[in-house]
């Protein structure tokens, strides 16, 4: 078999749809067996049945709630009866609710918390078995630029600190996690997506013939001018999912578009930009430089 997860097996949870399915084809066409699940369980049978298509091998496990500790036991032993267990395990499912202080609810706060960090440490206490079977493990995490800002949504509208704070808690999950299961060679890591056009994020953007002003802003805004596709994301878990970062753990990789290297204010603006320049240069000669 060839490929660069030849031989492996990947459980990656949240295989319904967006990332978690481009994830499962391209995975098992880098040469892994796949082992899916969701709550959405049409989604996740069409993903087994676009990778078995495809050639690979892929069995999946849903509806399935990652929020129930039992399920989770139930989809880990899935796993062992079906291939023996897994070599890496993608935390690639989430899901949160918006709003702001005013107007989240104390159930909505913990329902995001509970869907955005609670299922990665269920699904990673449960992989543990598995992993110390194998002598080894392979742990990414799916964090967000939303971790590292206030906001990272255009005009910096407010309505999503359940989120941002979700997601900072999965980025310190990973660096906690990777100090933690070193000793037992489990490596963990992070990817943390800008915008990507998913299921998920399509009621925020619209279509590229109808955008909403979201797409708009990001179009304009963005140093690497286009939204992120699920593939965008899977090329940077399957390079942490693979040997080739064997020296990395304890990591997180952001995948953007250059978003945060911006801090998210965007491109330069002609009249801001004519106008810092003069400002400088008035600076520069009143100092006697
Ligand atoms: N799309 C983006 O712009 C973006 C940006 C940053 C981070 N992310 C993160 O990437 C990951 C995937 O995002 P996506 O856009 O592909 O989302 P998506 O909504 O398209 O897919 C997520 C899948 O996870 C499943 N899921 C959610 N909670 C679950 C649970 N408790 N049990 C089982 N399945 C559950 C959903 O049913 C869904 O199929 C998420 O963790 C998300 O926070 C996405």
């Amino acid at each position: 078999m060839t490929g660069r997860l030849a031989g492996k097996v990947a459980l990656i949870t949240g295989t319904g749809g967006g990332q978690g399915r481009a994830g499962a084809l391209r995975f098992a066409n880098e040469g892994a067996k796949i082992i899916g699940c969701d709550l959405n369980a049409d989604g996740a049978e069409e993903t087994v049945r676009m990778v078995r298509e495809a050639g690979g091998d892929m069995v999946s496990l849903a509806p399935l709630d990652l929020a129930e500790e039992d399920a989770v036991q139930r989809l880990i032993d899935f796993a062992t009866e079906s291939y023996g267990g897994f070599d890496i395990l993608w935390n690639n499912a989430g899901s949160q609710r918006f709003g702001t202080l005013d107007t989240l609810s104390v159930e909505d706060f913990n329902y995001t918390l509970t869907n955005e960090i609670t299922i990665l440490f269920i699904a990673i206490k449960h992989a543990l078995e598995v992993f110390e079977r194998r002598g080894r493990g392979v742990v990414i995490n799916t964090g967000s630029i939303a971790a590292d800002s206030g906001t990272t949504l255009p005009g910096n509208v407010p309505g999503i600190l359940a989120h941002n704070i979700a997601k900072a808690g999965v980025v310190r999950l990973t660096s906690t996690l990777a100090a933690e299961l070193a000793s037992r060679n489990v490596r963990v890591n992070c990817v943390s997506p800008g915008i990507i056009e998913t299921p998920g994020t399509a009621p925020m953007l619209g279509t590229e013939d109808a955008p909403g002003p979201m797409r708009q802003h990001f179009l304009e805004n963005l140093l690497i001018r286009r939204i992120g596709r699920p593939d965008d994301i899977v090329n940077a878990v399957l390079f942490l999912a693979s040997d080739e970062s064997e020296w990395m753990t304890g990591s997180n990789l952001i995948v953007d578009g250059g978003q945060s290297a911006t801090s998210g204010v965007g491109l330069p603006q002609a009249n801001v930009a004519a106008a810092l320049q003069s400002a400088m240069a008035s600076a520069l000669a009143a100092s006697g430089a």
